[in-house]
């Protein structure tokens, strides 16, 4: 292992260091614009220069490997004049911008300028200016303030896997642009926001907004998908002003999803601020949260098990404890939060989980994907698969869609026919299973909502068997969910009981006039049309769907609105945590549930959120753990029975708008309408 000395203190670094990432171990900073520690080595901002020993000039310290007997001087006369030499040649073209520049109290240019900046330039020649690019409707660019750091372009090419930027030109003509006018396409593209070390690519919704120095910050877990990203909530005042990713190696690395990031705009919009009961007139209107409450109880009172309660995707895991356990108290088993009709239960909760967790695909030698089209369903999952894919030693294939996911997978056919042969060692495919170390294979909604996806998943198991797959050290099954509520609503066991009817059997008993009350929390992605004359409750945040169709609506909060348990698709528990309060009269849903029982004298046993959590626990002892994956015992799961051979359909039509805040949401209506034709091409690619 090389060891070098940096300002006198000698160190030891893994072989592969760089001299700038051996300088930060030595606890020196570094300045730096293009290098980016995920990202491939540029070396062309020349910031990072350090003086080494016996080198006639400074050297640039993040492409410099470290090497056995270096000594490096990070802080000296000439390091700080050709740092000084840089600053005054990137500030040469640079606009004067900082005023109206949304970077400005974040930028890095700012920064080292104060520190490297001299008070006066010494070039009077015109400055350059760039045409402004269409990057679409997610990023603003001035490309004057371009710094050429080329991180945008190593970004979409490296991460996203969507090489649609790049250089033209040379000297001082270079440019950073795309390759096609029209907007970026990848689901990841706001992170290179985030990545520009200057205010060239801006938010484009956040655009002249706010300061950084106005908003308040809170770290919280996104919902908008199953895999829970970390992620830093902006807000001014009582508005979300904008959704920032938080650093978190096991899930999301550092980047988040398009939706995750720009879909905040939705918090504000249709949103439910006060109880409504519908009037004999057929329309809603607005009551107290006493009369609304006082309608609902009276209508419950004597439902017994003609009563039926769905859970949405975006549920917290307290929601849906408190909506189980009034279930329970009225004496119905109809009870379901698989609102897609996923045939999955409450157990085995290996059969449901993300066994190999999503850092562990780092580990991987083969992946088989089946009905899932992981880039709209879980951008992060798929980059992660992107990143395994890039290092070499992991193919992947695919049983289902086949889309444009960013990496080579090898497509095996449409439907469930290649899956039932290689299950059953008849198929080519058997060869690559046997001989894989580490092999993988994530099963899809589009697999699993189907009629036959018992069936899908009994094969699934033989799958994981045949191929050894589960073991003391690898877990090589995985569900990918897509609702953030889903593995909470299983953990909990909101699945039909004994006798009762799942969600599809539900929207038909009501349509038969065999439920006389529908309770919807949060569940819009039924079909709330066909309800028939069943007396609807809809608790949730936004005027959607469920909304719509109800008889009584029950203002809840939405995840950035309360402290709040999220599992994610691996079985992470994780918390939200208020950013601020709900709108209007809305409320923590929990808590409108234990009123709602107060009122029929069934009162719910927790008064507050530790006492909730508390039961919580005991139904569910991993509830208790905070940001870890506890593995799940491996047993059986499915239901063997005859498949159906249709195509897998995939389960997201538009990823802009899948949930009740992205459908409110004006930025992802911009998205829908921009990016119409590659939401179509991907749809028809996919059949
Ligand atoms: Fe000022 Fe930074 Fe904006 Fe340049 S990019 S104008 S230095 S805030
Ligand atoms: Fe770097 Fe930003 Fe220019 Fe891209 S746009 S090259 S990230 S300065
Ligand atoms: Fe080293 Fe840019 S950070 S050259």
């Amino acid at each position: 292992m090389p060891a070098l000395t940096i300002d006198g203190l000698k160190i030891t670094v893994e072989p592969g260091t760089t001299v700038l990432q051996a300088c930060e171990l030595a606890g020196r900073e570094i300045p730096r614009f293009c290098y980016h520690e995920r990202l491939s080595i540029a070396g062309n901002c020349r910031m990072c220069l350090v003086e080494m020993e016996r080198s006639p000039k400074p050297i640039a310290s993040c492409a410099m490997p470290a090497a056995d007997g270096m000594t490096i001087l990070t802080d000296t006369p000439l390091v700080r004049s050709a740092r000084e030499g840089v600053m005054e040649f990137l500030l040469i073209n640079h606009p004067l911008d900082c005023p109206v520049c949304d970077q400005g109290g974040e930028c890095d240019l700012q920064d080292q300028a104060l520190v490297y900046g001299r008070d006066r330039g010494r070039y009077d020649e015109n400055k350059r200016a760039v045409e402004e690019k269409d990057f679409g409707p997610l990023i603003k660019t001035f490309m004057t303030r371009c710094i050429h750091c080329t991180r945008c372009v190593r970004f979409m090419e490296e991460v996203a896997g969507s090489p649609e930027l790049g250089g033209l030109y040379r000297g001082e003509d270079m440019e950073i642009t795309s390759a096609i006018a029209g907007g970026l396409g990848s689901e990841l593209s706001g992170n290179i926001v985030d990545l520009c070390p200057v205010g060239a690519l801006t938010s484009k919704p956040y655009a002249f907004t706010a300061r950084s120095w106005e908003l308040r910050s809170t770290e919280t877990v996104d919902a908008l998908d199953a895999v829970g990203s970390s992620i830093r909530v902006d807000a001014r005042g009582a508005q979300i002003m904008r959704v920032l990713p938080r650093l978190n190696e096991a899930v999301n690395e550092e980047w988040i999803a398009d939706k995750a990031r720009y879909a905040c705009d939705g918090l504000r919009r249709q949103r439910l601020d006060r109880p409504y009961i519908r009037g004999r007139d057929g329309r809603l209107a607005p009551a107290s949260w006493d009369e609304a409450l006082t309608v609902v109880a009276r209508r419950l009172g004597g439902a017994g098990d003609r009563f039926g309660a769905i859970a949405g995707d975006l549920c917290d895991a307290e929601a849906m404890c408190a909506l189980k356990d009034l279930a329970d108290r009225l004496g119905s088993p109809h009870i379901d939060c698989r609102q897609d009709g996923a045939k999955l239960q409450a157990s085995p909760r290996a059969g449901y989980l993300f066994n190999t967790t999503i850092a562990g695909i780092e580990e991987a030698d083969l992946c088989l994907l089946v009905g899932t089209d992981p880039r709209w369903e879980a951008p992060l999952v798929n980059q992660r698969l992107r990143k395994r894919w890039r290092t070499g030693g992991m193919s992947v294939a695919s049983v289902g869609p086949s889309r444009d996911l960013g990496y080579t997978v090898q497509h095996l056919g449409d439907g469930p026919a290649p899956l039932a042969e290689i299950a059953g060692g008849r198929h080519e495919f058997c060869r690559s299973f046997e001989g894989a170390e580490k092999p993988m294979v994530v099963f899809g909604m589009g697999a699993l909502t189907r009629d036959d996806g018992a069936a899908i998943l009994a094969l699934g198991h033989m799958l994981a068997e045949r191929y050894n797959m589960v073991r003391e050290d690898w877990n090589g099954f995985n569900v990918l969910h897509t609702a953030a509520a889903r593995v909470g609503g299983l953990d909990l066991g909101l699945v039909p009981g004994e006798g009762g009817l799942d969600a599809a059997s539900m929207a038909r008993a009501a349509v038969a006039g065999e439920l006389e009350v529908l309770y919807l929390l949060g569940a819009d992605e039924i079909d709330t049309a066909a309800l028939g004359d069943t007396f609807v409750v809809y608790q949730g945040h936004h005027g959607d769907r469920g909304a719509h169709r109800a008889d009584v609506v029950l203002p809840g909060a939405a995840y950035t609105e309360k402290p709040a348990t999220y599992v994610n698709t691996e079985g992470r528990v994780q918390y939200a945590q208020r950013a601020v309060f709900p709108p209007g009269d809305a409320r923590d849903d929990w808590t409108i549930l234990r009123a709602l029982s107060g009122i029929l004298d069934r009162p719910l046993p927790y008064d507050d959120l530790a006492a909730l959590r508390r039961r919580m626990k005991v139904l569910c002892p991993h509830l208790g753990s905070s940001d870890q994956v506890v593995p799940a015992s491996w047993q059986a799961f499915g239901v063997d029975g005859p498949i159906d051979p249709a195509p897998f359909a995939p389960p997201i039509r538009n990823y802009y708008m899948t949930d009740p805040i992205s459908r409110a949401s004006e930025t992802m209506a911009h998205c829908t309408r921009e990016f119409g034709d590659i939401v179509k091409a991907r749809v028809e690619a996919g059949g």
